[in-house]
């Protein structure tokens, strides 16, 4: 058999801190903390640990260059060369290996830059409830956050004096501009009110639906949406989390943009779609009501065909879920209704119940949509009042 090590790999040396009785007892704080080393693969499904040896072992294995694994073992010990081909973190030529050099062969595949697939990776969240995490830190109020971080940097940033400043002119706001000012993060939809089926499909031919089509070259076709995209490659999908759409069953969808049409999804055996909501926006209970959710999920491969193995492509793909998210927003205000975009989610969970995988679609961002309840229990930043009328003093 001969071995090399995966070729993405990145070590973290990470502080653990654990509670201890007996530093408790014997005066100490009950804290103490350790060093652990930390292999992040991308090809794996999650950060494992690791001992210095292994960390040894692994700098001076090539990724490239087949070692013969007698040599391997004599070199660095058969346990340790062992425990490192089961992890996935070196890889084998025979068979009894072959799961974990498939896995490594598809994520190479991919084309993507090694940097950006371990920190897409690392940034998945699986169970996390951030909106209970934000009360336990005290951080879930601006004085929370002023107390505990201090003051942020302004907010208007000054260059130079007022002395060289030249004043521009005045425009007359008109209805862009009344649009523009009327979209507010919303945090209040209406529990009860469903949507009509005609606005939803406003709203996805208006933000992922294709605009226009050409043919590029032979089996290479270029579709146009609203928002821009790099390289026009278009490569984010909408999966949408239905709850109350009239003449629509709720349940989970995709938006195929190519015929502006739903395909209903099949849901995992004992689906609980109000608590998937909530777990998909970590706990965010103020986004789970909303009658539609939509993840938005890059389908990379389609990106990094152009931009193969790019130290930018990610990012491009990042932006990407930017715009439609802003074009979404705007549509939904133009119609009267409620929208967000949230970046805080738990994406293990959204990829189980969509049949995704982090590495090949993975979801960056949820937005959702809907009718705004009468009064607003959680808060929305409106200080012209556009959508709450100001409280006289
Ligand atoms: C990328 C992104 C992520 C956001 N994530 C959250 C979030 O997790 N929870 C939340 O309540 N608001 C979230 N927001 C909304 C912002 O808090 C909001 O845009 C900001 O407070 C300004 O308010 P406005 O959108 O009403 O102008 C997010 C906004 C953006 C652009």
């Amino acid at each position: 058999m001969r071995v090399r090590r995966c070729a993405v790999l990145w070590m973290e040396p990470r502080e653990l801190a654990q509670f201890d009785l007996n530093d408790l007892l014997a005066g100490g704080t009950g804290v103490v903390s350790r060093l652990q080393w930390f292999a992040h693969a991308p090809h794996l499904p999650a950060p494992i640990g690791i001992d210095a040896d292994a960390v040894a072992v692994l700098g001076e294995t090539s990724p490239t260059d087949w070692m013969d694994a007698n040599v391997m073992r004599q070199r660095f010990g058969a346990a340790c060369v062992r425990k490192l081909l089961q992890a996935g973190l070196l890889i084998g030529s025979t068979k009894p290996w072959a799961s974990q050099r498939e896995a490594e062969a598809r994520l190479a595949s991919l084309h993507w830059h090694g940097l950006a697939s371990v920190w897409h990776m690392a940034s998945r969240w699986q169970g996390v409830d951030s909106a209970q995490g934000m009360i336990d830190a005290g951080v879930n109020s601006a004085e929370g956050l002023r107390e505990k971080h201090g003051a942020p940097p302004a907010a208007v940033l000054e260059r130079g004096g007022n002395d060289g400043r030249i004043g521009l002119p005045a425009s007359v706001p008109d209805e862009l501009d009344a649009l523009l000012d009327a979209r507010t993060t919303c945090r209040n939809f209406d529990p009860q009110a469903p949507l009509p089926l005609a606005m939803l499909s406003r709203m996805l031919i208006r933000t992922f639906g294709a605009r226009g089509r050409m043919q590029a070259a032979d089996e290479y076709d270029v579709i146009k949406r609203t928002s821009p995209s790099g390289g026009a490659l278009h490569p984010t999908e909408c999966y949408l989390v239905v709850q109350r759409v009239d003449g629509l069953l709720p349940g989970l969808y995709h938006y195929h943009l190519g015929a502006h049409a739903l395909e209903p999804l099949p849901q995992p055996a004992g689906f609980d779609q109000a608590a998937f909501a909530l777990t998909a926006v970590s706990g965010q209970h103020w986004f789970a009501e909303a009658p539609v959710l939509c993840v938005l999920a890059p389908r990379f491969s389609r990106n990094f065909w152009k931009y193969r193995n790019h130290p930018k492509a990610y990012r491009v793909c990042i932006l990407d879920v930017g715009h439609l998210s802003q074009t979404l927003q705007l549509c939904a205000t133009h119609e009267g209704l409620g929208s967000f975009v949230t970046a805080a989610i738990n994406e293990v969970e959204i990829e189980h119940a969509f049949g995704l995988h982090g590495a090949i679609d993975g979801p960056l961002a949820v937005c959702g949509f809907g009718r705004r309840a009468q009064a607003m229990a959680t808060y929305e930043l409106d200080p012209n009042g556009r959508i709450w009328p100001l409280s006289k003093p």
